[in-house]
């Protein structure tokens, strides 16, 4: 592999960091800037030019990801090849969305023809719920599903539902349980009728802990609660790549909707794991989410460097990050019902790329995956936006709105949109100390005061941000969001060298809960002092299980 720190591109973006553009000034030298820094796509405006670059630092960036093998990179990844090279597979979730028939295939296998076939499935069991057809074991209707799932499992098809509340169908509603806290489960089950709901087991392998662990207390609620064995097939349906695991839990195959190992977890919000979704919002609206994703896909292949949104926020991104240092990436959506799109992009990104080793196994010698964080705006205006606006980390930003919401309540939105925009103009272009005494003077304050309080009114701007505005929250633009990103992650692991599309990060602690699993006592037991971890595992272990004897259930009793 290509070590792209010793690449002339690189070198020289290293070079032009110290001189990166002030934005204040690069706004005032230049009328077109804006318009030079945005680009249109899939029903997304994308407005990036409150980073710090210019057209020498977009051009290195775009030979940077030339130089990393962006365009093969990408070709590979239409084509079906097994880039994700550690678990030797394919990664086409762009297949889920092949409404065109463009024929995407791994090897010898159909891909697009898979998914499509699937896809059927799902729209003649929504048609079933819907209508009536399908029944609980009462005869009553199916209005209820709660999906059990856990990362991509959960977090897309919650996050998608959350979203697209305008399109709900009337009187159903989705419950979404992944923790495997025994009260995520019950604090569900106590708002659900046994003979209206339907439970949905998510789980690509069928074999998470979580999962598993939540879907057998689910049905053992279901049977205790007037269902019987017979009518499972009735009530839980199971969406996996692991059949036999599947019928080991008791659940026939007519009620497993498949997907395959060439859709990652965090990938799979577009495959049968959006079945909550379809039910929540009716099947042609979940297609119209795939469309929205498959025209992202289409600009995404097709589009040059220079006009390709997922590429440009990926390289403006690594600009960021691995050029001007800034670790921490805030996801702010100006929309309530964007509220879980900072979790749902947590795991894509972060899971994706919060990696150390090249893809041949080397280890990185750069910067990879910021942290990402955020909260609906303008929710977090009065919490963390305090630290990105005067703390002593930059802190990049994407901000996103739909310009407009159905029903418009009073001032709600403008003052929403008024915000949004507001943010990034202050996070821009700061506020100099000149400007905190005119504004201090003219408000009547004392020069005492003014010399006090000024310096705390200086904010050096230059803070990086993303305006992306849509017209409005629809499955359609959402499934465009939803795309960008993932390519531009993509993008970014391309231009990094590494996997996107693995996880081992995740198994460490998986893997060591086991033996901690038998050292906990059970309610009401005791269990053996635990050994053979380090001082600090032991002690945490020993004293929660001395707690755990306790006799007493008064909260007031300190540990
Ligand atoms: O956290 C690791 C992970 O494998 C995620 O990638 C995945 O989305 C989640 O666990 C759930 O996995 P599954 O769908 O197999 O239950």
């Amino acid at each position: 592999m290509i070590d792209i720190s010793d690449c002339d591109e690189w070198l020289s973006l290293k070079a032009r960091a110290s001189a990166a553009p002030t934005l204040r000034s690069a706004f005032a030298d230049d009328p077109q800037r804006a318009e030079r820094y945005s680009r249109a796509a899939a029903g997304l405006y994308v407005d990036f030019s409150k980073n710090r670059i210019d057209d020498a630092i977009l051009s290195r960036l775009i030979a940077l990801a030339r130089r990393a093998g962006f365009e093969e990179a990408r070709a590979s990844l239409f084509a079906g090849a097994k880039i994700n090279a550690t678990e030797q597979r394919a990664v086409l979730h762009v297949a889920l969305r092949d409404l065109a028939g463009r024929g995407y295939r791994t090897g010898a296998e159909d891909a697009s023809g898979l998914a499509a076939a699937e896809r059927r499935r799902i729209e003649a069991f929504c048609a079933q719920v819907h209508s009536g057809a399908a029944t609980g074991f009462g005869g009553a209707p199916l209005d209820t599903v709660v999906n059990i799932g856990i990362g991509g499992s959960d977090l897309g098809p919650q996050m998608a539902t959350d979203a697209l509340k305008s399109y709900w169908l009337k009187g159903r509603r989705a419950l979404f349980v992944s923790n495997v806290d025994g009260r995520h489960l019950a604090d569900a089950l106590e708002s659900c009728d046994p003979g209206r709901t339907l439970f949905i087991i998510a789980s690509k392998t069928f074999s998470t802990e979580e999962t598993m662990t939540n879907a057998k207390s689910a049905r053992a609620w279901f049977l205790q609660n007037g269902g019987s064995p017979r009518d499972i097939a009735k009530h839980f349906v199971a969406l996996s790549t692991n059949g036999r695991a599947v019928t080991e839990f008791g659940i026939p195959p007519a009620c497993m909707f498949r997907f395959w190992d060439w859709v990652g977890g965090r990938y799979s919000l577009w495959s049968a794991v959006g079945l909550s979704v379809a039910l929540q919002i009716g099947y042609p609206n979940f297609e119209k989410l795939l469309a929205g994703a498959e025209a992202m896909d289409v600009h995404f292949r097709e589009a040059p460097l220079e006009e390709n949104l997922p590429a440009l926020l990926a390289l403006v991104g690594v600009w960021n990050r691995n050029f001007l240092g800034v670790a921490a990436h805030a996801v702010l959506p100006y929309d309530q019902r964007l509220a879980r799109l900072p979790a749902y992009l947590q795991q894509l990104d972060m899971e994706s790329n919060g990696k150390s080793r090249r893809v041949d196994g080397t280890p990185v010698k750069w910067a990879t995956g910021p942290v990402i964080f955020g909260e609906p705006g303008t929710n977090g205006q009065h919490a963390f936006y305090q630290l990105i606006h005067q703390g002593t980390d930059v802190i990049s930003a994407d901000l996103v709105a739909a310009a407009r919401v159905e029903n418009e309540l009073g001032e709600h939105h403008r003052i929403l949109l008024a915000n949004f925009i507001a943010q990034g103009e202050a996070l821009m272009r700061g506020r100099t100390e000149a400007e905190a005494r005119a504004e201090l003077a003219a408000a009547g304050r004392s020069p005492a005061d003014i010399g006090r309080i000024a310096p705390h009114m200086v904010f050096s701007g230059d803070r990086p941000t993303t305006s992306i505005v849509m017209e409005r929250l629809s499955p359609e633009t959402l499934g465009a969001l939803i795309a960008l990103y993932e390519h531009k992650i993509f993008c970014q692991g391309v231009v990094w060298g590494v996997n996107s599309f693995d996880q081992f990060g995740v198994e460490l602690g998986k893997s060591l809960a086991k033996p901690i699993l038998a050292e906990i006592a059970p309610p009401g037991a005791s269990a053996p002092a635990a050994s053979g971890h380090d001082a600090s595992t032991r002690r945490l272990i020993d004293r929660i299980n001395a707690l755990r004897r306790r006799q007493t259930d008064s909260p007031s009793e300190g540990p």
